[in-house]
């Protein structure tokens, strides 16, 4: 076959991954998960403790949904958690435990979208779905010389893609993972090295990293918050996050969003009042802590703070060394940090 080559250059050249070394689609399915927008060598040890404490999905559908945010403390993206929880009940109670073979079936399940699908579908059941990710665009439009991704230029990536798996669907889409983050990468493009090198057509132009051109990046808006730190003897108040939303279910230091024209005390002082029932005085200015999301930054001033009393409402008082039993953001963890306490 034209493209058994391919095989063989991943045949000797693969990383071994944790996932590679097995055909359990649940695995499979959870690794691709944590994959999707996380970086391989982040979410290795996410999958190992994630496997280790639930071997099957059916633990996974059995657990509490705070454990399984707490394994997934860090890698960000929390919805792909929840759905693979959800997804995982679904399976159980549905197909007895056995993740559905049939691609529409499998598509059907919360957080499964074409990329997840096809993955799963190749790589655990030999079934030739092209998983096409940032990755596999990149390399696939370098190859036939693709300037822009047009949706036509889409269609022909795929069909490219299609000629390519039909012989050990898995392996090859898994190859072409391994090309565009090891060879052809978004801003240098090793073609010496490369398998496809003989036929690309990029290969052959002055400069491969021209395909396909980049989108210009749009900037991205700042959302200013302010947030207290406040305790008394060792005990600080976190609140928790609506269960539907970004973050949703996730545990954090009390904290509100402020417009640029505001005085940042009044804010928190107002906040502290109405929605937790305490008010604070307010003791010093900790810091500045800021972290990126998909769509936009947020900066965060965290002051020292007292409650003015300690009945609160929507919030809770945990010890210090409590912290650890509760899910926090980054962007939370960044704080902590800022504080001192350093719990990683
Ligand atoms: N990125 C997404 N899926 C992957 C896989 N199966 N192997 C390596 N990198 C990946
Ligand atoms: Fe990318 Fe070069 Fe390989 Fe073509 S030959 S796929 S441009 S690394």
């Amino acid at each position: 076959m034209k493209y058994e080559y391919l095989l063989d250059w991943y045949d000797s050249n693969k990383r071994t991954l944790p996932w590679r070394n097995t055909k359990d689609p649940y695995m499979i399915w959870l690794s691709e998960i944590m994959l999707q927008q996380t970086q391989v060598s982040v979410v290795i040890p996410y999958y190992n403790k994630w496997i280790k404490t639930f071997p099957t999905i059916e633990k996974v559908a059995k657990a509490d949904l705070d454990n399984l945010l707490k394994l997934w403390e860090g890698l960000g993206y929390y919805s792909r958690c929840r759905n693979f929880h959800k997804a995982s009940q679904y399976v159980v109670t549905n197909y007895k435990g056995i993740i559905p073979r049939d691609y529409d079936l499998f598509i059907a399940l919360p957080g499964v979208g074409e990329y997840i699908a096809s993955a799963v579908m190749s790589i655990a059941y030999d079934q030739s779905y092209p998983a096409i990710d940032g990755n596999l665009k990149r390399v696939i439009s370098r190859y036939l010389g693709l300037r822009k991704i047009t949706k036509r230029n889409l269609f022909r990536i795929k069909k490219k893609l299609n000629t390519m798996i039909q012989i050990n669907p898995g392996d090859i889409n898994q190859a072409l993972m391994d090309i565009g983050s090891s060879i052809c990468k978004s801003t240098i493009a090793k073609c010496s090295i490369c398998p496809l090198n003989i036929t690309c057509k990029a290969a052959s132009s002055l400069d491969a990293t021209q395909y396909p051109e980049k989108k210009k990046k749009k900037s991205i808006p700042t959302k200013h918050f302010i947030s207290g730190y406040i305790s008394y003897d060792n005990y600080i108040l976190i609140t928790k996050r609506p269960s539907t939303g970004l973050l949703a279910g996730l545990w954090e230091l009390p904290m509100v969003e402020y417009r640029n024209d505001s005085k940042l005390i009044d804010v928190l002082n107002d906040y502290t009042t109405k929605s937790l029932g305490c008010g604070v005085n307010i003791i010093n200015k900790i810091g500045v802590v800021k972290h990126a999301y998909s769509h936009y930054k947020i900066c965060i001033t965290l002051f020292k703070c007292e409650p003015k009393n300690i009945n609160v409402k929507n919030s809770q008082w945990i010890h210090l060394n409590e912290i650890d039993d509760f899910t926090f953001s980054k962007a939370n963890h960044k704080l902590f940090n800022s504080i001192g306490i350093i719990n990683d």
